[in-house]
């Protein structure tokens, strides 16, 4: 009998900083649940990133409990897939300090996600903002993940990962797989509706820039009403067109339309026709969500359990390779 071939194997993580945006959801998360039979995919909360800022604790753990519920509810399956919160396996902060020793500080100053984050958040530059990306590096490597489905904005941090485990590979012997981003043709990078070359992002201080993945019909349809354009008229793909190019971006991806067949639906018809056609398509995209989020967080035993099992199922899975990693460096053997 022909020998059958081992799956490929995904890890991603999102953080548990409130709703997901349609930016994570149609960036990452939505790519998530689709490869799941193709591969063998580890998907968690990232806590321990959350907390490079300011966090109030108990809005912390309600909002990991909700961003558990809010990814099964986007089609992760616990049955077929490893779903965890990360700081529930004490490997990834274990092996994070060692990818640190392996991790220059020049590597870490160019990351632009750092300057950016220490800029807004002058006021809390702390350490763990500035080896943030090495611990992303222990999340993906502590499993020896082939695939990491993510969208374009970590595509350097990514690069970093590859990078050191290169670097520690070299130094001690193979220890690690070097990972392959997975980041979308359309959508990797949805921008603002209120400042289209901006990233759409979860902390935008205009309420209508950002779609949360949980907002009724009637807010989607108002915040893409509001969406800035230009004073053209013609739906077309085409450079400086940023905010009409993004509205394209995401009805392409969830209709399934190509940019012509786009531009050809709404051919003298102007952007006020198009900009309620990507409201009723993102809303009715969205719906099973919600309705599955609000079904699941009703039922916090069945929560807390997945939960216990993934990080148990997590812990087994990376225990193997922190031994191997702790011989390799030289420490005494794991207890
Ligand atoms: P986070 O929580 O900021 O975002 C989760 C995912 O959503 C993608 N994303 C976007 N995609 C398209 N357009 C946007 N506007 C947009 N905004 C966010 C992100 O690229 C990401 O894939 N450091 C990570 C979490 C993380 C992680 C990991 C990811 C921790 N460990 C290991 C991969 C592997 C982060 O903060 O993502």
């Amino acid at each position: 009998m022909e020998e059958q071939q081992k799956k490929k194997r995904i890890f991603s993580a999102i953080q548990p900083t409130g709703v997901f945006t349609l930016g994570n959801y149609i960036g990452a998360v939505s790519n998530w649940g689709k490869l799941q039979d193709e591969y063998e995919c580890i998907y968690a909360i990232a806590d321990l990133h959350a907390i490079t800022v300011m966090q109030e604790p108990a809005a912390l753990r309600k909002n990991t409990m909700n961003a558990f519920a809010l990814m099964l509810a986007c089609g992760m399956d616990p049955k077929r897939s490893i779903t965890f919160v990360q700081s529930q396996n004490p490997h990834h902060a274990e092996l994070s300090w060692v990818l640190s020793c392996s991790t220059m500080f020049g590597e870490l100053s160019r990351m632009t996600q750092f300057k950016d984050k220490s800029q807004k958040h002058a006021d809390n530059i702390n350490a763990g903002l500035f080896t943030y990306p090495v611990l992303m590096a222990a999340d993906i490597l502590a499993y020896n993940a082939d695939l990491v489905p993510i969208g374009a904005d970590q595509k350097q941090h990514l690069e970093l990962a590859r990078n050191i485990a290169q670097r520690f590979n070299q130094r001690f012997g193979e220890t690690f797989v070097v990972p392959d981003g997975y980041i979308p043709e359309s959508g990797a990078r949805l921008m603002s509706l209120q400042d289209p070359t901006k990233k759409m992002s979860k902390s935008d201080e205009n309420a209508n820039a950002t779609i949360f993945i949980l907002d009724d019909k009637d807010t989607i349809l108002r915040k893409f009403k509001r969406a800035v354009t230009d004073s053209d008229t013609e739906v077309c793909y085409r450079e400086g067109k940023d905010g009409i190019n993004n509205l394209m971006s995401i009805y392409s991806v969830v209709t399934g339309k190509t940019y012509d067949e786009i531009t050809a639906e709404f051919a003298g018809r102007g952007y006020g026709d198009f900009k309620t056609a990507v409201g009723e398509a993102v809303a009715d995209h969205l719906e099973p969500v919600r309705t599955e989020y609000a079904r699941l967080s009703a039922d916090k035993a069945y929560l807390t359990e997945c939960m216990t099992n993934g990080a148990q199922q997590a812990y087994r899975l990376t225990s193997k390779l922190l031994r191997k990693v702790y011989r390799r460096v030289g420490f005494i053997d794991r207890l």
